[in-house]
This record gives C-alpha cells, sequence and structure tokens, in this order.
C-alpha cells in the first residue's frame, strides 16, 4: 500500500515535472515566434554568425568594427574575450543599441579550468576519477561564468589511438567506455541544469571522428568504416549528447569523403534524427571556409552546404553573412533552412536565461570572489595528484625524503609559462609556481633545492624546423657546454638528481602532430650525462602525448610521467615526489615501444594469425613485427603505486546469464604495501565468438577505491546484457549469446580471468 502510494506520487511528480518542461518548451516556442516574426532575414542570418573578438577592448566596443556589426544585428556571439567588465560592454552594444535588443552568446577555449588551470584532459582521465572530473567542470564554470562567459568549447570527447596526433592531449585516451563516462561528467559539470549564473554551456567537439586523422597529422583525412565509428568513435559523443550537450561543434576533417562541416549524414541523419539532439551544431574556426580548400566549391557553395546539412552556426568564416541572403535570392537555401538554425540559436540564449537578464554572467563583483579562489587551487591541486602516473619505481626511489641536497635538473624545472598546459586561454601564468618554487616550499628548511637548467629543451630551437613557441621562448643562450657543465656541477654536490623533461607544452595539442616521439636528443644526452654521475636519478617526464620511453625505462630506475598539471602543478608534484599523496593515475592511452608501433591501442581484434603471449621474438607468418614485439611499453591501464596491491578471489555470482538478467563480478583488493593508496580497479569483457570480430578486451566497468595499509576491500561489478552490445554489421546494438571471458586487475595486461555464458 505504501509502496503504491510512492510510485503513485513519483508518477505525479514525474507528470508534473514533465508538465512543466512542455508548458515551458510551450512558452520558450511563443517568445521565438513573436521574435522572429520582428526578425528581418539579415538578423536571422545574423544570429548564425561566430565572429572572433580579440580586437574589441574595453571603451571600444562602440566604435570597433564588430561592435557596429553587432549593433546592425550582424552577430550572435563572439568568443574567446576575456574580462567580465569588456564583455558587459559589448553586451550593452548588443541589448541596449541592437533594434531588437537580442543578447550575444559569450564562448571560450575554457578546455581544463580558467584562471584555476585543472591538468589537461589526458591527464585527467588518468584519474578514472569521475566525481572529480566532473568537479573540475563544476569550477571551470563557476570561473568562467564569473567572468563573463556563458559557453565553453569542452569537452574535448575524440577517441586517439594515434601519439603523433598533437590533440590526443585533449581528449580523454583511447577508450571508447571510459571516455564516454568522461563525457557525460564533463556535460554535468559544466551545464548543472543550466538554470544558475554558475552554470555555462558545454560544446561536445569535434564531430566528428577527428581524433583519427591519417599518421596522425592534424587536420588530415579520416577514413573508417561505419561500423568502426559506432563501435569506436562514437561512443562519446553520443554519451555526451544523451547527458545533454547543449552544442556540438563540427570537425575539420571529412567522414566518408564529405567534410564534416557539410555532412549532411553527420549533423542531422546521425546527430538529430537518431540521437534525437535538440540543441545547435557550431562549426570549427573557418571550418566552412576551409571547405573551399578541401575541394567543395567557393564560399557560397560552402555556406549553403553547411547549413543544409545541419550546421547552425559559422565560426569565422564570414559564409552565413556573406552569402546565405544571395542563396535565398537564387533559390538554394529556403527561408526554412535558415529559419529552423536560427530558432536554434534563440533557444539556446532562452535556456541559458539571457532574454530574462542579458547581464546574467556579467556581475562584476564575481570574479574577485570566485576566480582562483584557496579552494578552486586545493582541487586542482588535489586532481592534479591523481593524473600523474608512476612507470617505473626500482628500488623504491620514490618517495623521496625530504634531506640533503636535491638537484632538480632540467629545461622543464623553472618553467612557469608551461606549467598549465596546451589550450589554456585563461591561464595567468604569472600567478603559477615553478617547479623550483614547489618543491622549496615542500621540503622548507629541513632540504636545500639545488637548480640547473642543463639543456635547451632542443639543441636547434632556432631552427624554424624544430621551433616550438615555447621552446623558443624557453631558449637559454649559453653554450650546450656551458649549460651541461653547470647541470654536472650542481649534480655533484647533490644526494639525489630530479630530472624534469620531455615536451614543453605547446609540442602537443593543436597543430603539434609529431613523426619521432622519443625525447629530444639534448635532453637525452643531458640524462645520459645525469645517469652517468652514478647518482640516484628520479625522471619527472612531461608531455602531452604518449612518447617513447623505451630507453628511459631500460636506464632510469624511477620514473613518473606528470603530463601537465596545470595552475598547481608545482604543488601537486611536490606531494606526489615527497610522499604525501602516493600516485595512482593509470594510462588511458598507451605508451608504444616505438613510433613504428602507431597507431596503437589494447582493445584490438585478435587477427587470423595472432602471436601467443608465449611467442618469443618474430614468429614468421603471424601478425608482428621483424623489429619489435606487438605489446606496449606501458599498456592501457598501467601505473604503479608507493604501496602494492594483490588482486584475489575473482569470482562470478553465476556461470549464466540470460539476456534479462545480470550476473556480478567480484575481486578482493589488498594493500600489501607500507603506504595508504588509491586504486583504480578495471574490469574488462571479452566476447569470445560474434557475427562479426570482437576486441581481444574491452574496458567495461571500473572503480577508483582507497585502502589503508593492510586494508582488503571487495570490489563488485554488475554485468548486463546492455554492457554486452556492439554495432553489428548491420549497425544494430545488439548482444549475442555465447561465451564471455571477464577479465579484473590493475591494468589491461595483468588480469584474471573467469569466463561465464550469455544464453
Ligand atoms: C580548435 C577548436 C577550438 C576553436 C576555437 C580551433 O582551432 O580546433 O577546438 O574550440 O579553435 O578557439
Amino acid at each position: 500500500m505504501k509502496l503504491n502510494k510512492l510510485v503513485l506520487a513519483s508518477a505525479l511528480l514525474l507528470t508534473s515535472a514533465a508538465t512543466a518542461l512542455a508548458s515551458n518548451d510551450a512558452k520558450m516556442d511563443k517568445f521565438i515566434d513573436d521574435l522572429m516574426g520582428k526578425m528581418t532575414v539579415q538578423e536571422k542570418i545574423g544570429q548564425l554568425n561566430l565572429p572572433v573578438t580579440g580586437e574589441i577592448v574595453t571603451g571600444q566596443a562602440k566604435s570597433s568594427d564588430v561592435a557596429s556589426q553587432i549593433k546592425a544585428g550582424k552577430v550572435g556571439g563572439l568568443f574567446n574575450l576575456k574580462g567580465v567588465d569588456r564583455i558587459r560592454d559589448v553586451q550593452r552594444v548588443a541589448v541596449e543599441e541592437g533594434r531588437l535588443h537580442i543578447p550575444l552568446l559569450f564562448g571560450m577555449d575554457v578546455i581544463h579550468g580558467y584562471e584555476t588551470v585543472y591538468p589537461i584532459p589526458l591527464a585527467l582521465s588518468c584519474s578514472w576519477d569521475m566525481p572529480a572530473i566532473q568537479h573540475s567542470a563544476r569550477v571551470a564554470a563557476i570561473e568562467a561564468s564569473a567572468d563573463g562567459i556563458c559557453w565553453t568549447f569542452s569537452p574535448m570527447v575524440d577517441i586517439c589511438q594515434d601519439a603523433r596526433w598533437g590533440r590526443i592531449a585533449e581528449g580523454s585516451g583511447e577508450d571508447p567506455y571510459l571516455g564516454s563516462r568522461i563525457a557525460e561528467a564533463m556535460v554535468k559539470g559544466y551545464q548543472g541544469d543550466l538554470t544558475r549564473n554558475d552554470e555555462i554551456l558545454a560544446c561536445v567537439k569535434h564531430f566528428a571522428l577527428y581524433g583519427a586523422p591519417e599518421a596522425g597529422r592534424d587536420y588530415n583525412s579520416v577514413d573508417m568504416s561505419h561500423w568502426r565509428m559506432f563501435n569506436e568513435y562514437f561512443p562519446p559523443y553520443k554519451a555526451a549528447i544523451e547527458a545533454g550537450a547543449g552544442s556540438v561543434m563540427a570537425s575539420f576533417n571529412i567522414v566518408d569523403g564529405v567534410p564534416a562541416t557539410g555532412n549532411r549524414w553527420l549533423m542531422t541523419e546521425i546527430l538529430r534524427e537518431k540521437w534525437n539532439f535538440d540543441g545547435f551544431v557550431v562549426t570549427d574556426y573557418t571550418g566552412i571556409y576551409e571547405m573551399i580548400a578541401h575541394g567543395m566549391g567557393d564560399l557560397q557553395d560552402v555556406g549553403r552546404l553547411a547549413l543544409q546539412a545541419g550546421v547552425d552556426m559559422d565560426m569565422v568564416s564570414d559564409a552565413f553573412v556573406g552569402t546565405l541572403e544571395k542563396s535565398l535570392e537564387e533559390g538554394l537555401v529556403s527561408m526554412s533552412d535558415i529559419d529552423t538554425a536560427c530558432r536554434r540559436i534563440l533557444e539556446a540564449k532562452y535556456r541559458l536565461g539571457l532574454f530574462d537578464d542579458p547581464y546574467k554572467y556579467c556581475d562584476l563583483s564575481r570574479p574577485a570572489k570566485q576566480v582562483f579562489t584557496p579552494e578552486h587551487r586545493a582541487d586542482a591541486r588535489k586532481l592534479a595528484t591523481e593524473t600523474f602516473v608512476l612507470l617505473k619505481n626500482q628500488d623504491n626511489l620514490l618517495p623521496l625524503q625530504a634531506k640533503g641536497k636535491i638537484a632538480l635538473i632540467g629545461p622543464l624545472a623553472n618553467t612557469r609559462e608551461n606549467m598549465p598546459g596546451t589550450w589554456a586561454v585563461a591561464a595567468v601564468s604569472s600567478k603559477y609556481s615553478t617547479l623550483v618554487e614547489g618543491f622549496k616550499a615542500a621540503v622548507g628548511n629541513k632540504a636545500e633545492i639545488l637548480y640547473a637548467k642543463g639543456c635547451n629543451l632542443m639543441y636547434d630551437e632556432t631552427d624554424e624546423k624544430n621551433a616550438t613557441p615555447f621552446g623558443r621562448a624557453m631558449r637559454d643562450n649559453r653554450s650546450d657546454k656551458e649549460m651541461l657543465d653547470e647541470a654536472l656541477a650542481v649534480a655533484a654536490q647533490s644526494d639525489v638528481i630530479v630530472a624534469a623533461l620531455g615536451e614543453s607544452s605547446e609540442m602537443s595539442g593543436e597543430c603539434s602532430s609529431r613523426s619521432d616521439l622519443e625525447m629530444p636528443s639534448s635532453q637525452r644526452d643531458l640524462l645520459k650525462a645525469l645517469l652517468a654521475t652514478g647518482k640516484p636519478v628520479i625522471l619527472l617526464h612531461f608531455s602531452g602525448r604518449p612518447v617513447v620511453l623505451t630507453w628511459e625505462n631500460e636506464n632510469v630506475k624511477s620514473i613518473l610521467q606528470v603530463w601537465f598539471g596545470g595552475s598547481e602543478t608545482a604543488d601537486a608534484i611536490a606531494d606526489v615526489v615527497f610522499g604525501k599523496v602516493a600516485p595512482s593515475g593509470k594510462l588511458t592511452t598507451s605508451f608504444p615501444q616505438c613510433v613504428g608501433q602507431e597507431p596503437l591501442h589494447y582493445n584490438t581484434f585478435n587477427t587470423g594469425r595472432p602471436i601467443l603471449p608465449e611467442d618469443e621474438g618474430f614468429v614468421k607468418f603471424k601478425s608482428n613485427y621483424l623489429d619489435v614485439r606487438n605489446d606496449a611499453l606501458f599498456p592501457f591501464g598501467y601505473g604503479l603505486s608507493y604501496t602494492t596491491f594483490d588482486y584475489s578471489d575473482l569470482t562470478l555470482s553465476a556461470a549464466e546469464m540470460s539476456v534479462n538478467g545480470a550476473i556480478e563480478a567480484s575481486v578482493t583488493i589488498t594493500n600489501t604495501g607500507n603506504y595508504d593508496a588509491d586504486e583504480v580497479v578495471q574490469m574488462y569483457i571479452r566476447d569470445m565468438v560474434g557475427s562479426v570480430v570482437r576486441p581481444v578486451k574491452e574496458l567495461k566497468g571500473f572503480q577508483r577505491i582507497s585502502l589503508k595499509k593492510g586494508e582488503s576491500k571487495k570490489v563488485t561489478f554488475t554485468i548486463d546484457a546492455e554492457l554486452l552490445k556492439f554495432y553489428n554489421a548491420k549497425l544494430d546494438f545488439v548482444c549475442e549469446p555465447g561465451e564471455f571471458e571477464v577479465m579484473v586487475g590493475p591494468n589491461s595486461r595483468d588480469v584474471k580471468v573467469k569466463k561465464f555464458f550469455l544464453k
């Protein structure tokens, strides 16, 4: 009886929530109908225009070119304008001087935090900590919205299996399951329910397949089967949309031979008709214009193509404002094509509450209270410690004791600019610490921190070919020998050497593809010289991508992969190096043994000629290389701790499962070492026989747990039919009866296995 009442009450609640939503929608529709009834064709097209705002400065907005366009109703939004006062000034022009008083959207690339910068997204994914990742997006939204931003071009959810592609730094690695969970977490973190003035609109990007360019070269062509798209690359975009993402950004690449920006199958059939997306689509920077170079026609042709594909907003190409009116007159596009796109932009503004209060995100008093606050910084610091991956720790060199003389050596040891990592538009590097400062603060007067740069990032950074923006800025004009001599003198005085080496932050990210993934030779030579001193050497390795650490792994005892940890990098690294926190990050991208293995990912197919674990060296007529084994140097899911974990008693609740049922896989984890620490327990599944080939393993569950030393915990995963589904040859999402393997372990390689049957 009680239960019935409860069910009834919640049904009523749901019905009234649905009624409220429907009446809100009806109110919105009416408002937009009225507004659009007053708009001219030019004003409607103006809503579809998103120019960049570099030149707008406070006080001059009125006189600038963009300002007059805003007044004339030719602009729907602006992006990457920093500062709530400037944004308020520009918004004022739109709502007070524009004919119909339509507010603007203000977007920005708030990719991994605002002024409080979190680790780069690839690093964040290595925490496998969904609540913390969601919270990082929430903090980013609070800070960005305090500074006038209501729309972020994030999350970037492109799956990437190729370490050569520099933008692997901006995504969550190679796995669609983990990528989907992170995509949902980020969208929820940014948007909440989009009612408050500290919640902002997310933009899922880059739709689609941007992370699979041929040979890892940015903007290069993509060509893959639909079957692969659906199984490996689409899931995170779909998950983000199901989590309610309000906008989607089109990618630069082609899909099935048509640029994504002009691809109707992608933007309408998949996104809207199959996935029910009801937000708006924006192009990437000059995405429409670039279709001319792709060979799709002139500006008018490509503008029409994009609109009719389902793109609503034109970032920077000037194609919509420049050509749509003419296309309308010539009958090439219809009024309803333009109306549909215009309505979607106005709906986004309505949902953000900008028609109620265009200054909702323009409270001038907020930045001082809400940007770069001690709470936000503490949170970013804690999460950064979870992203570092301990790749090797022979002789337990780490953690270091704060005593004696510690030499911190390398081109990344004393730089501020490199700490935030790529795509940190709002970062203010002058506010962040260098590693030297972080180490000094951590040890106080218990130890002495010595520093030497040791070498430039590369020997020949002045050479155009090798120059990276930060690399060149960081260049020291002393000779290589002088720098090395200084480093060796510092090393000679020390008890232990910590080498801070790797990529500069701009060696990964957009347009930073690399064909060579080895450590630059200036730094490798420095490392060799430091090792030759015979002193213990710890390598802190910075990079925005997996690199080749084969030589380093053979020669250095301790390697901590620190990526780019954001504004709090220095303190977070010190926390882990000096043992305040045990490392717990696990790789979400395979580290290759050499660049020739790329693209490399763990969830591969077996082939008809697989090599077996017991096969040694090269095996003729099997799928392997003459000169390197197939496996990663450090596999997906891998990462050590200061403690050790024992996995035991993997059990399944039943050996058979029906399609309507579920079984549980449980395992006991024991902290068998001397540190309290976190562990990421991972479950993989293999479908042994299918109507199409199935991967040798796929991540299907994970849990991040904390264990005190000596403590044991039982971790349980539920497996149901949904988890076993995949897209078959007809692209139906199905699960097929038969045998499955469940694998549980600390990474994708070292797993315990049990089997069950799906009936
Ligand atoms: C990038 C996008 C970014 C946009 C706006 C483009 O170059 O591909 O990820 O959001 O610029 O800054």
